[in-house]
This record gives structure tokens, sequence and C-alpha cells, in this order.
């Protein structure tokens, strides 16, 4: 056990000094000085620099920057330097490039370009990581490694030989005899048998729809992958210097599809997490949070650490978008007040070549003198002021089930709705419930759920027997659980739990519904309790549970829409067709309420409230200030507010309190 590595809530961020001639680097330290910044990220892709020739290395210029940073009290997250393999690599050896569904190769020139599975790549980065261990592992600045970087960025899913081969050697161990395999696939269908493991293919690009449960295998095989990967380097790490922890960063969000991050987060020693907003999603600042309480849920509940995030505009979106002022506290507080014990960035100097030179940094282009800086330093202050936090564990009472393989399969092709998007509607209710001031954690289907007194399962089309076994448990015990449309569908080998919809569930729901029909976009649906609804309607009987709504057009005008069950002391709730933002929130508010849910009180909408141990976070991304009661310290104000204005603090437009509360 380890303990978190950096003290306080520390504010850090990617350093990449290769990028700048040594006398910068002295300004660096000064302005890292000014800023407050407690850690940096060394190294990540150092390797070409670092490694020139195959076993010759070059390590001056990283012993006189960690000489200068320790010099300068900034700690350093060390990176294996292995992300991106140099020229020198792949010209060498073109096998280990990798290669996409369609056949083509994935050519140098960017950074990643390396099959997961290959030996060799895997036997030059390991005798880097060796190199680096033994030089670094006991630097006095060195309090984290970090493992390659984002493993499975742009190199997830590789097609190449080498893979399939690692792929049947993975489907050998799972299955122990073909036979199983094709039962479990469903080899019968489409003349699809396989007598011999030697005959399987990874999912390449096929004339018709592909096998699903051969995708989804191989979804499962390719997060493995990386898995076995990341444990490799740990390794070396470990029989070098057992002393120093080890992460790699995670790239947990609504988009990021190809880890299944409750399967790594054994194996960190800290779980980290990078988050960028996304302005193409409807609300990006609503999946922040999501991906906040999810990323909580992956570390089981202990503070994580978030290693990159935007000090402002990304530049890989089509239109990147800037904060506006006050916009960096808030997004970073965000990201304290669901769990996260340090904030950092990319980068910190703003780039003046490559790819990346339109990215926001710590300093800009513009230097020094510039707003961006100045908010850098300030947040830095911020984040000192709420040091104390660090530690406290955010309690939740309300859960959202969440599950990367139930993702895999859910977003497969040849599905009833190509509409339906997993994530869709685990942000929706998640959304919903923010809105009204509940906290919830985002777990596993699998978890112990007996903490909680409400349990959302939003579109768990897959799902094991043990987690359907789980949520009766928890109802039956007094729970509220809300499933919606398309959960316990299939089971985890994407085979169809027969004899009506939900599988899964139907008992527990007392549903059964006898066939999908759903909507084309645009088309929207009225309930009789007065909610609209899209894309998703059903045929469905209720032979076990209290009708509360049905649906009053539409294909299946008549059928139930909302149910409940009351099951031993608690209640079972379904909800067959995706319910517009004001009826979910109403929906979300009704059962919270009979499942009694914690709940805070949000002064005005868009206002956001989190309770962390004895801290409560107001943030306030309006543009009116608000008020909220609350009696303690504000550490941001450093004020008593209850003493100053009657029990309740007051937040400024785009402004944040972090009050301690008084016990
Ligand atoms: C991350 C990556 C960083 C940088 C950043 C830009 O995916 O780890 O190296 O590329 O994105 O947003």
């Amino acid at each position: 056990m380890f303990e978190f590595p950096f003290p306080g809530v520390a504010m850090g961020c990617d350093y990449n000094p290769e990028q700048w001639s040594p006398d910068v680097w002295r300004e660096d330290i000064a302005l890292m000085r000014e800023a407050g910044l407690g850690f940096v990220t060394l190294g990540v892709f150092s390797w070409a620099l670092v490694e020139p020739e195959p076993g010759r290395f070059d390590f001056g210029w990283f012993d006189e920057v960690l000489g200068l940073l320790h010099e300068g009290g900034i700690a350093v997250d060390m990176a294996t330097a292995t992300a991106a393999p140099p020229p020198w690599l792949t010209t060498a050896h073109p096998e280990i490039l990798p290669v996409d569904a369609d056949g083509r190769t994935l050519w140098p020139g960017s950074r990643q370009s390396w099959c997961p599975s290959s030996p060799v790549f895997r036997e030059h980065a390991l005798r880097l990581v060796a190199e680096m261990a033994r030089r670094y592992g006991s630097h006095p600045a060195v309090r984290l490694w970090h493992v390659s970087n984002e493993l499975g960025c742009h190199n997830g899913r590789c097609w190449c030989d080498v893979s399939a081969a690692a792929f049947r050697e993975w489907l050998a161990k799972r299955y122990g005899d073909v036979d199983a395999l094709n039962t479990a696939w469903g080899t019968t269908f489409w003349s699809q048998h396989y007598t011999s493991f030697d005959q399987v293919l990874p999912p390449r690009i096929t004339p018709a729809f592909k096998n699903p449960t051969q995708q989804l295998d191989f979804a499962r095989f390719s997060s493995d992958a990386l898995l076995d990967y990341h444990r490799a380097e740990r390794d070396v790490l470990r029989g070098i210097c057992p002393d120093v922890p080890v992460t790699t960063n995670f790239m947990v969000s609504s988009h990021q599809t190809e880890q299944d991050y409750f399967r790594w987060a054994p194996d960190q020693d800290v779980v980290s997490q990078d988050h960028y907003l996304d302005a193409r999603l409807p609300r990006p600042r609503a999946e922040q949070a999501f991906t906040d309480d999810l990323t909580r849920g992956v570390a089981g509940g202990k503070p994580w650490l978030l290693m990159e995030s935007a000090t402002s505009a990304v530049n890989w979106q089509p239109v990147n978008v800037a904060k506006r002022p006050g916009e960096l506290l808030l997004d970073s507080l965000r990201h304290v007040a669901r769990g996260a014990d340090a904030v950092g960035f990319f980068q910190w100097r703003a780039s003046a070549a490559g790819a990346e030179k339109f990215h926001s940094a710590l300093v800009p282009h513009a230097g020094r003198d510039s707003e961006r800086f100045r908010e850098v330093v300030a947040l830095g202050s911020a984040l000192r002021a709420v040091g104390e936090v660090a530690g406290s564990p955010v309690r939740a009472d309300v859960a959202v089930l969440f599950d990367w393989e139930a993702m895999w399969a859910c977003d497969l092709d040849s599905h009833p709705s190509a509409e339906l998007r997993y994530t869709d509607a685990a942000n929706r209710w998640h959304r919903a419930l923010a809105g009204l001031g509940v906290t919830a954690d985002v777990v596993h289907p699998e978890s112990d759920l007996s903490g909680y007194r409400l349990v959302v399962v939003p579109t768990l089309y897959l799902c094991s027997d043990a987690a359907a076994a789980g949520l009766r448990a928890f109802v039956e015990a007094g729970g509220h659980a809300l499933v919606t449309y398309f959960s316990g569908i299939v089971d985890p080998d994407d085979r169809i739990r027969l004899g009506g919809y939900p599988g899964a569930f139907r008992d527990l729901l007392g549903v059964r519904v006898e066939e999908f029909a759903p909507l084309l976009p645009g088309e929207t649906v009225t309930l009789d309790d007065g909610s609209r609804a899209d894309l998703w309607a059903e045929h469905a009987t209720a032979p076990d549970a209290e009708v509360l709504a049905r649906f009053v057009d539409g294909p299946r005008p008549g059928d139930p829409a909302l149910t409940r069950r009351a099951a031993g002391a608690g209640a079972a709730w379904y909800v067959g067709t995706r319910l517009d933002e004001a009826a979910t929130a109403a929906l979300a508010d009704r059962v919270a309420r009979e499942a009694c849910a914690t709940r805070l009180d949000v002064p005005a909408p868009g206002v956001e409230l989190v309770r962390r141990g004895r801290y409560l976070f107001v943030l306030n991304p309006t543009d009116e200030p608000v008020a909220v009661r609350t009696e303690g310290v504000d550490l941001l104000a450093d004020a008593r507010p209850g003493a100053a204005s009657g029990g309740s603090v007051t937040v400024a437009a785009r402004s944040a309190a972090v009050v301690r509360e008084e016990e």
C-alpha cells in the first residue's frame, strides 16, 4: 500500500523540456514556483532523445532537468518514456507497426505506432524501462512512475498477424476447447463453425456483419493485451525500485471505449486519469462530472489523481473552445469535489512546433504576461487553500451502474437502433440526479450495492447472472432500482436471454417485453402522465407490476411505458422509453424521494453541490451570484460565511466556495 504520491491537493502538469533550450528550463522552474506547482510528469515522449541509437542512452539532459526540479522543490512523476517508439526502431522493425481492421498499416510520423502484442516492441521498451528505473528509481525528486502514456489512446486495437496469434491464444485460455467458443459465438449461424483455434481471426473487414461475440471478445482481448503490457513495464519497475508507486494515466470518458478500467484499476498503486472537455457533446461539464464519479468508482472510492486536463482549449476537436474567465477554477474544483487529490494538465509550456502547438498550456504562447498564466497562479493558490480536503471520501447513497463490456456489446452493429448509444443513457440519468443535488457513485454492476438506497441501471444491455442476482438482493433488502430500456437483454456471451425481454430483470421488474419498436430520428411519443420521449418504444405487458404510465401514441399506444413492482422490502422501477430531459428529471426526483436518497439543496439550475467528507463544494458556473445555506469556513474566501451572513455563503458568478462545515 502506497500513500498518495503528492501532499495536499497538488497542481501539476506534463513537462517537455526537450522542446526548449536549457536557458528556458531555468525560467520554467522560476515560473513553476510562482504558480505553486507541486509536480511535473517528465519524459513521456522522450524515447528518441534518451536512446538515440539502440542500446546507447543519453541521460545528461534528463539528469540536469531532474536536478533543477528537485532544487526547485517540484516532485516528479517519471514517465518510462516508451509511449512513442523512435524512428530507428520502426525503421529496423516495421513489424511492430499496428494494422487496422481494413489491413492498413498505421505508419510512424505521429505517436504510439506500435502493436500492443508485439514481442519486438516489448523487448526494446522494457530495456529502456529498466535503464530508466536504474537511473532514476532512487532520485529524490521521483515520487511516482508513469507507465507509457494513455495506453491505447491510438493503438487500442490492432488487427495484424501478431495480434491475431495473440487473440487465438487468449481465446484458447478463455474457452479451453474450440467447441466452447462455437457455442459462445453462435457459430451455427452463417456457417462459421470452427474446428480449430487456428482458423479464428480478429474481426477484420468482412462482406457483411461480423460475428458479434467475436467482436466483443476482440474488445476484451485488446483491453487485456494492453493491460498485460502495462504489467510487464510495472514488473520491471517493481523489480528495480519497489519503493516508488506505479501508475498509468487512464482515459475514462464517455467516448473512450477501448479499455475496461475496472479490470485495470487493481494493478495501479494510484488510479490516475486524464480528462478533456469535449465541445462535441451536448453537456460537456455534465459529462465531466459523470466521468469523475466513474473514475472514483474505478478507484474503488479512493482518492485519484487527475494527471491531465487542459487550462483552456485543446487542439483535436473540430472547434477548440477556450475556457472563459473563471472556468479553469470551476473545472478543476469539479474534479476535486468528486474525488481527485491532485489536478494535472497537459502541458507546462505551449509548444512552438508540432501537432499540438495550438493546445493550451500553463504558460501560453503569449508568455507569463497573460490572463491564462495569472489564472494558473490563482488556481495554484486555490488548490493550496483546499489542501486539507485531500483524503476525504465522497459518500453517496445512490449508484449508477456502468460497464465497459456492456458498452462494447450494446454499441455493436446490427441492433434494433443505431441511434441508441450506451453512454447516452448513463450520462442522462447521472445528469438528472446531479441537477437534483444527488451525488451518485458510478460503479460496476457486480459491485456490493448494500450501502445504497437507489441504484439506476441505464441500458445495461449485457449483464451477468451475478449482477442480476446482486440487483435483486439489493431490492429485496429494501433498495430501489430503476432499470431503463434495452437492459438485461443478453448474457456475457452476447446471447439473448430468451422468454421475453428484459431477460435478466424480467422477474424482478414484473415486466415482459415481446418486441422492440424503436423510433426514427425526430419521432417522439407521449405518455399518459404527460411525459414526452423519443428513440425507443416497445410492445410490453406488465404481468406482475403496477403500470404508472402508458404510451398514448407511437407504435404501441396503450402499452406500459413506466412500471413499478414492490419486491421484498424495496421496489423495482422500469422505464421502456427515452424520456426527455424534463421527464427524466421528474422521474429521477420521484424515485429519489421514494428511496429517501440524500440530496443537497440546489439554489439555482446549473449550480453544482457536492459534499466530500466534511467539505461542501459549491460550484457556480452561472452568470448570477447564488447563496447556499451552510455553516462553516469557506476555504477559498478564508471567511466565516455562517457568521457573516446568517448561515449562508454567497458565491459570485462563475466562482466557487469550498466550505469546511461545522461538525
Ligand atoms: C492526451 C495526451 C497528451 C496530449 C493531450 C492533448 O491524450 O496524453 O500527450 O496529447 O492528450 O489533449
